[in-house]
């Protein structure tokens, strides 16, 4: 996968009726939106993405690639109208929106996840609701827990779900695609498997539910998010 802002692989044909799953439109293909949330220009992240991303695509996703380090984002302003009309800003919404499910990776800062990461959570809560996140950090020797157990609690805050799988790579020299470890790569191939997997199921599930907001608490938490 390059590393380019925005990057997409088709997986398969996504406009193939066939490929609908029943009683939602989700396509077989779901969109996978892979999050680099570094703050460096060459993060060692990207090769844990790529690789991501790739397993995401064999699997039948249609990944796109967003890389926050290279969009400008301003720190989020509650109220700020004028922030709704930043080109940047419409681009992690439009791209958040049209995801049916999440690989979100973070370096590990001071015991939590990147800045650039939390700031692009607090632009969204609705594009999140009822999507499948896997997270996936590296750190300079921490063992990756604490950013990735905040990345975890700020998509569930979103009404989120999130893989109860995760992986870091704790050893920099490690994250080089060429010198990833074995272990460290399969772990990082299953996560992007299983996203497309569980996006196929999580994401007709909410929206079922969604659809029957008029029937109150029947709809669970979806029928809080309307229609
Ligand atoms: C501001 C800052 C804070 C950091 N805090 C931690 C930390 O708490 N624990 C840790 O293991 N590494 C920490 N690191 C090291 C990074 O997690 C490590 O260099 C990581 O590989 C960076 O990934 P990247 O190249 O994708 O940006 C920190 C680095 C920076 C710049």
């Amino acid at each position: 996968m390059q590393a380019a802002t925005a990057t997409r692989a088709r997986g398969s044909d996504r406009g193939d009726a066939k490929s609908l799953v029943r009683g939602y439109g989700l396509p077989v293909s779901p969109r996978i939106l892979v999050i680099v949330g570094s703050q460096r220009p060459e993060p060692r992240l990207r090769a844990l993405a790529g690789v991501a991303a790739q397993s995401a695509t064999n699997a039948g996703g249609d990944v796109e690639l967003l890389d926050l380090a290279t969009l400008s984002l301003p720190v989020m302003l509650v109220g700020d109208a004028g922030q709704d009309e930043l080109p940047a800003i419409q681009r992690v919404r439009k791209t958040a929106r049209e995801a049916d499910g999440f690989i979100i990776t973070t370096p590990e800062y001071h015991g939590s996840m990147s800045g650039a990461l939390k700031n692009w959570f607090d632009f969204l809560y609705e594009e999140l609701a009822g999507k499948v996140a896997g997270v996936l950090a590296t750190t300079g020797g921490g063992s990756g827990d604490m950013s990735i157990a905040a990345v975890k609690t700020s998509f569930q805050w979103c009404h989120g779900f999130v893989l109860p799988f995760h992986a870091a790579a704790t050893d920099p020299s490690l994250v080089e695609e060429a010198s990833m470890t074995p272990r460290v790569r399969a772990r990082v191939e299953r996560i992007g498997h299983d996203v497309v997997r569980y996006a196929r199921v999580i994401r007709p599930a909410f929206e079922e539910a969604r659809a029957r907001a008029a029937e109150g608490s029947l709809s669970g938490f979806a029928g809080e998010h309307g229609t």
